[in-house]
């Protein structure tokens, strides 16, 4: 989707860091590698969907917590209007099989009307799961394209190429 390089883009995530699935502490969470790689290589702007109440840092305790936040996760930072770009990046953990819920409370009042909506999620086996699906529902109007990716925890601090590719 070489075509798509040009335009203003805008990079909608969550990631979390502390710990992280099998490798213990991380200062950087896995989809926010990915998040800076198309920031660099398509020159977008970066919105981080940040929890108003961080979750725990300990992974089995985040499990729980972030399943009591489905469909009530409050973020810090508020996104406004959409209406300067083009193209809109969602980059999402898969939890509990779909986005993490900061993800939809950010998204859930802006206007997509004929905004360009592409998906990655980094997941732990999961691949995209319901991600797109519920993304389809949540982005009323956007055309969202039918090249989303799903990039596994563990690679995704390697992934500059696979993500420059899919560019
Ligand atoms: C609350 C929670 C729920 C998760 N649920 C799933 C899941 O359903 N399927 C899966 O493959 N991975 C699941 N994971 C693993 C994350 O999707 C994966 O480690 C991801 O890369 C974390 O991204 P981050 O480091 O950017 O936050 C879950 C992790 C957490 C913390």
């Amino acid at each position: 989707m070489s075509e798509l390089k040009n335009k203003k883009s805008l990079v909608i995530y969550f990631s979390r860091e502390d710990e992280n699935y099998a490798v213990g502490y991380v200062t950087k969470g896995n989809t926010e590698y990915i998040a800076e790689y198309v920031r660099d290589i398509v020159d977008a702007d970066l919105f981080k969907a940040e929890p108003l109440i961080p979750y725990s840092k300990e992974y089995g305790k985040c499990i729980e917590e972030a399943k009591q936040r489905i469909g009530n996760a409050p973020i810090k930072n508020k996104l406004n209007d959409i209406c300067k770009y083009e193209v809109i990046y969602i980059m999402t953990p898969v939890y509990w099989g779909s986005y993490a819920p900061e993800i939809e409370t950010a998204v859930k009042n802006l206007d997509f009307t004929g905004k360009t909506v592409r998906i990655v999620t980094t997941h732990e086996g999961s691949g995209l799961a319901n991600v797109v699906k519920d993304i389809k529902k949540l982005c009323v109007g956007a055309n969202v394209l039918n090249d989303s990716i799903a990039i596994k925890g563990t690679e995704c601090a390697r992934a500059k190429s696979k993500i420059e590719m899919w560019i």
